[in-house]
C-alpha cells in the first residue's frame, strides 16, 4: 500500500548508515511502489556537493548494497531523480537553513531523519524549529544510541522534545523492524502452547546472543566512544529482552505495547558495583582469524596508534524482579569479530522433573526454543524423540524447524524499509518511547559507572573466538552453557 507523499530530509547523508541502509531501503520501497514518484529524498551533510554529485554517490551505494538481482536500471534512474542535496554544517551558528524552506513542500509529510552523531540531535532540531521548518505534518527520526549516558540522553530528549512532540518523534531501533522480532508477539500471544509455559515454573533461563564477524568497519570514530554496551546492549538487546519477557498488552495499540516493554525495563534488577564485577564481562578483540583469514586487533583497526579501553564484547547476566521471571537469569552477549554472524534468542526450558528413561541417555537435552534473527530468520523447537529402530527406547534430540523465507516463499524486507514507511505513516509501534529510552539508560548507568571506576583493560579475546573465557565462566558457574549449536 503506497504511503502518502513525503519529503525525507536525511542529515548525515554522506555517512555509512545512509549509504548502506537508508538509501537501499528507500530504493526497495520505491521499486515496490510504496514510495510514490512524487516523494523526495533530500540529503543534507557538510560536504559541498551538487544534486548530481550526491546522486552519483547514491548510485554507487545502491550498486554496492543492493544485490545485483534487484538492480533495475530504469527504476534506479527514476529513484535517483527523486534525490536532492543541500550542503549544511549544523554546528555552524549562521548556517543557512532557509535553503530547506525553498525546497520543501508545505503540503506533504516531512520526515527529518537524523543519521548523525547524537550530539547534533538537539542543535539540528533547535535550528529546524527556529527556521520555521517544523510543520504539523513533520516528524523526526532519531538513530540510537541517544546520548552516551542517562544525563546526556535526557538533555537530548529534552532539546528534541522542545521542538517535536512525542507523537512526532520516532526513536529508531532497527531490531524492532526485523520480522522475527515482531514475530515474538505472534509466537507468544497467538499460540496457546507457549504462553502457558512462559514463566519461571517451566523456563530455566534465557540467552540472547548477537554475534558479529565484522570489526570496526571504518566506524572507529563513533564506535570507540560508544562500545558494545552502548552500541548494542542498551538498545537492541534490551528491546529483545523486553519482547521475550513482557506481559501481554491489552491491545496492539502502540502505547499499550510500549507500556508493557517499559514495565520490563523497570523490573530489571539494578546492579550494584559487586554485581557489575561478578555479572558483567567486557572484552576487546585482539588479532586473530575469521573464516581462516587473519584480521587485525581492535587497536590496529582504530588505526591511530592509540590504545583504547572500549569494549567490543559484553556478556552479562540480568535478572527481572517479577513473579513470572523469579530466579530466571537472562544471559546476554554481543560482540564484534566473533566466529559467526548470528543473532538468536534461546528459551531454555527446565528438564522434566523425573525421568523414566535410563540414565545412559547422555544426550538428554531439556527442550529449548531457539528464535533466530540472523543469518536466517526462523524458529526451532528442540525436542526429545525416540531414536527409531529396534534398539530399545533410546532418546535423541530432534527439532521442529520453521525457516520464514522458505515457509512464506518471499523476500523479507530489511528492517529499515518497514521502519521508514512506519515513520512516514506516523505509526510509532516499533519505535522507542521516551520513557523506554530513559529506563534503559537507568539500568545501564550503574554498569557504566562501575566500569569507569575500575578502568582495568577489557579482557582481550582473539578475533574469531567467542569472546573472553570469562564470558564462558559467567554462565558455566551457574551450571549452564551457552547454546552449543552456535
Ligand atoms: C547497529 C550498530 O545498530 O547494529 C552496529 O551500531 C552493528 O555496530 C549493527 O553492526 C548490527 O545490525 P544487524 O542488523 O546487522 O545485526
Amino acid at each position: 500500500v503506497p504511503v502518502p507523499i513525503f519529503d525525507c530530509v536525511v542529515f548525515g547523508a554522506t555517512g555509512d548508515l545512509t549509504l548502506r541502509k537508508l538509501l537501499p531501503a528507500l530504493y526497495y520501497r520505491f521499486r515496490d511502489g510504496q514510495m510514490t514518484p512524487e516523494s523526495r529524498i533530500i540529503g543534507a551533510a557538510r560536504s559541498r556537493l551538487s544534486d548530481d554529485d550526491y546522486r552519483a554517490r547514491a548510485a554507487r551505494a545502491l550498486e554496492q548494497h543492493v544485490p545485483a538481482q534487484d538492480h533495475d536500471k530504469q527504476t534506479i534512474h527514476h529513484f535517483l531523480n527523486q534525490i536532492f542535496y543541500i550542503p549544511i554544517d549544523a554546528t555552524e551558528p549562521d548556517a543557512d537553513w532557509s535553503q530547506f524552506l525553498r525546497v520543501l513542500d508545505d503540503a506533504c509529510i516531512r520526515v527529518f531523519y537524523l543519521a548523525t552523531s547524537p550530539d547534533l540531535y538537539g542543535p539540528i532540531c533547535q535550528a529546524l524549529g527556529t527556521a520555521g521548518l517544523v510543520t504539523e505534518k513533520s516528524r523526526v527520526v532519531l538513530e540510537k544510541p541517544i546520548g552516551h549516558d542517562l544525563a546526556s540522553a535526557r538533555a537530548i530528549l529534552e532539546s528534541v522534545g522542545s521542538v517535536f512532540s512525542e507523537a512526532q518523534t520516532f526513536r529508531i531501533d532497527h531490531y524492532l523492524g526485523k520480522e522475527t522480532v515482531q514475530n515474538l508477539l505472534a509466537l507468544r500471544f497467538a499460540n496457546t502452547i507457549f504462553e502457558r509455559l512462559w514463566n519461571a515454573d517451566v523456563i530455566d533461563h534465557v540467552q540472547i546472543t548477537v554475534a558479529e564477524t565484522v570489526g570496526l568497519e571504518g566506524r572507529g570514530g563513533y564506535y570507540d566512544r560508544s562500545g558494545a554496551l552502548r552500541d548494542m546492549l542498551q538498545n537492541h538487546m534490551l528491546q529483545l529482552l523486553c519482547l521475550v519477557a513482557m506481559e501481554a498488552p491489552v491491545s496492539l495499540q502502540a502505547d499499550r505495547v510500549r507500556d508493557e516493554k517499559l514495565k520490563v525495563l523497570r523490573a530489571l534488577k539494578r546492579m550494584d558495583p559487586h554485581d557489575v564485577a561478578t555479572h558483567t564481562i567486557r572484552g576487546q578483540y585482539a588479532a586473530g582469524a575469521i573464516d581462516g583469514q587473519p584480521v587485525p586487533g581492535y587497536a590496529a583497526d582504530l588505526g591511530d596508534g592509540s590504545t583504547s579501553l572500549t569494549e567490543s564484547f559484553v556478556a552479562l547476566k540480568a535478572q527481572l524482579c517479577t513473579l513470572r521471571w523469579a530466579n530466571v537469569p537472562f544471559y546476554l552477549r554481543t560482540g564484534k569479530r566473533l566466529p559467526k554472524k548470528v543473532s538468536e534468542i534461546v528459551i531454555q526450558f527446565r528438564a522434566v522433573p523425573f525421568s523414566i528413561f535410563p540414565s545412559d541417555a547422555a544426550e538428554w537435552h531439556p527442550n529449548s526454543l531457539i528464535v533466530t534473527l540472523q543469518p536466517e530468520e526462523g524458529m526451532r523447537l528442540e525436542m526429545m524423540t525416540k531414536d527409531p529402530g529396534p534398539g530399545g527406547l533410546r532418546l535423541s534430540p530432534t527439532g521442529l524447524d520453521i525457516r520464514f523465507e522458505k515457509t512464506f516463499g518471499r523476500r523479507f524486507p530489511d528492517a529499515y524499509e518497514r521502519l521508514l514507511m512506519d515513520a512516514v505513516r506516523g505509526d510509532p509501534t516499533l519505535f522507542m518511547r521516551r520513557d523506554e529510552v530513559e529506563a534503559a539508560w537507568c539500568w545501564v548507568e550503574p554498569i557504566l559507572q562501575a566500569w569507569a571506576s575500575r578502568p582495568d583493560h577489557p579482557r582481550p579475546y582473539p578475533a574469531g573466538s567467542w569472546g573472553p573465557t570469562a564470558a564462558i565462566a559467567l554462565i558455566e558457574r551457574d551450571g549452564r552453557t551457552w547454546h552449543e549449536d552456535l
